[in-house]
This record gives structure tokens, sequence and C-alpha cells, in this order.
């Protein structure tokens, strides 16, 4: 999607449903989520301390941090257990002839 913001990150069917896979966009790490029949772009650092979403556990639309176990809701960043209080970016995807392309710009968090 050349001229769009998106960036193409890999093709659809390399992605197994509700295991997240570490990609970089525009060097911005992000993690990648197959569940529920959609395709999810979190930030891949937790907002507690500085781990990888990508190690995590995946749960209908939330991600669980493999160290304190807060879980965050994939479709908006937000930390839905203590110990993590602030979100964590999320990005726009799209879906295109069986590719996933994403842009680095964070959705504003609702
Ligand atoms: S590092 Fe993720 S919840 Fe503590």
């Amino acid at each position: 999607m050349p001229g769009s913001g998106y960036t193409y990150v890999c093709k659809l069917d390399a992605l197994e449903e509700g295991v997240p896979r570490r990609v970089e966009v525009e060097s911005v790490p992000v993690s990648l989520v197959l569940t529920e029949q959609q395709v999810f772009a979190i930030h891949d650092v937790c907002s507690h301390s500085a781990v990888s979403l990508s190690e995590g556990e995946v749960d209908g639309c939330t991600v669980e941090c493999w160290l304190h176990a807060s879980r965050f809701d994939l479709r908006t960043g937000h930390p839905l257990d203590p110990p993590a209080t602030r979100p964590v970016p999320v990005y726009p995807v799209r879906i295109a002839d069986g590719s996933v392309y994403v842009r680095a710009t964070p959705r504003t968090a609702q």
C-alpha cells in the first residue's frame, strides 16, 4: 500500500491463530495477533516493564504479559488487570490480497 502510511509486514497465512508474532514496523516493535478472526497489532513492550508481549498468552481479544500477568485488550491496549496501569499503543491493521499491513502510528486510545 504505497503512500498510505501502511507498511507490509507479512502474509496473512504466516500467522497462527492465538500465537503472537513479533515484527518491526518502521523500527517499532509490534506484536501481531490473529485471534477472533481479526489481526491486531499492539506495541511489543509491556507498559509495566520492558518485556515482550509476544511471549505472552492470547485469550480472545486479550494478551497476558508473561511476567506479572496483566492482560491487555488487543483492541484498545488498555490493561485489564494490575500491576500494569498504563495502556500499550495499538496500531491500525489492514489486510489486502492475503497480506498484512500495519501503520506505525498508534491509534488513539479509547
Ligand atoms: S512486566 Fe508486564 S505486567 Fe509486569
